[in-house]
């Protein structure tokens, strides 16, 4: 039996090169990769995932060229339309992280609309991180809990790691168990750095758009061989069962 991540979160990079590759434009593996990631989605919620965090689009990626932003976010919008009844018939519920502000109207209107859609849905998460910069995320939560203690609602003693995580935008979820990225990058690119103290990492030399279900079942295998001790001299589950 393996043992499933309560969390895992997708670092789908690589769709740029897959492209150049080819001798394709970027636009190109952006279209492959969201076919990827349908794939991926799917199959997460097949075999029982609770929760499936895919970092969709960063902070930073807003300084890229503005013809790649908009395809990009045209694709997510064609994805949205396309896919929500899916994902309602595939009990998914849909949900986002990241700085709605700086999203334009429309895409908004789209994840608001598939949000609504499949509220209702009781098997796996689906959270997008659009526009989600971590960095970003903990600054404003400080500046949050500033205000509080300013006005008087909030002790600084009360500040703690409890308090800290609920403000989070990822505050219904649990922390990742398992974070993946693909392409052969072996870094964070501001993605969860919080939410990652104790997470898993997997890290694919395959670019995103050649990243199949069969990939994913290594990956979720070598993490169910992993043993994760969180700082402590036991697995929690050796753990509990030496105290019987
Ligand atoms: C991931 O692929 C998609 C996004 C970041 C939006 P990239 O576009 O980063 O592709 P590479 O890393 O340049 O190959
Ligand atoms: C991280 O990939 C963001 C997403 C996959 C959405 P990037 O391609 O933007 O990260 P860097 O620039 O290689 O660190
Ligand atoms: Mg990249």
């Amino acid at each position: 039996m393996i043992h499933l991540p309560a969390h895992l979160a997708i670092i789908m990079d690589g769709n740029g090169r897959w492209a150049q590759q080819r001798g394709k434009p970027r636009a190109h593996g952006h279209i492959k990769g969201t076919r990827v990631a349908k794939t991926i989605i799917q199959e997460c919620a097949r075999i029982g995932l609770q929760n499936l965090t895919l970092y969709a689009f960063s902070t930073e990626n807003w300084l890229r060229p503005k013809s790649e932003v908009t395809i990009l976010m045209r694709l997510l919008k064609k994805y949205l339309e396309k896919e929500t009844q899916n994902l309602i018939q595939e009990n998914i519920r849909f949900e986002t992280i990241g700085d709605r502000s700086l999203l334009p109207l429309d895409i908004l209107e789209a994840l608001d609309a598939s949000q609504a859609a499949t509220q209702k849905c009781t098997g796996m998460k689906l959270i997008f991180a659009l526009s989600y910069g971590s960095r970003q995320e903990i600054t404003s939560v400080v500046q949050k809990m500033a205000r509080l203690v300013e006005s008087g609602t909030l002790k600084s003693k009360d500040i703690s790691l409890e308090t800290i995580s609920a403000m989070l935008q990822t505050n219904k979820t649990p922390d990742p168990d398992l974070i993946l990225r693909t392409s052969g990058e072996k870094r964070l690119s501001n993605f969860l750095l919080w939410q990652a103290a104790y997470s898993e990492f997997c890290f694919s030399t395959k670019l995103w758009p050649e990243f199949t279900k069969e990939d994913l079942t290594l990956v979720l295998q070598d993490f169910s061989s992993r043993d994760r001790r969180f700082g402590q001299l036991k697995t929690m589950e050796s753990h509990e069962q030496s105290a019987h």
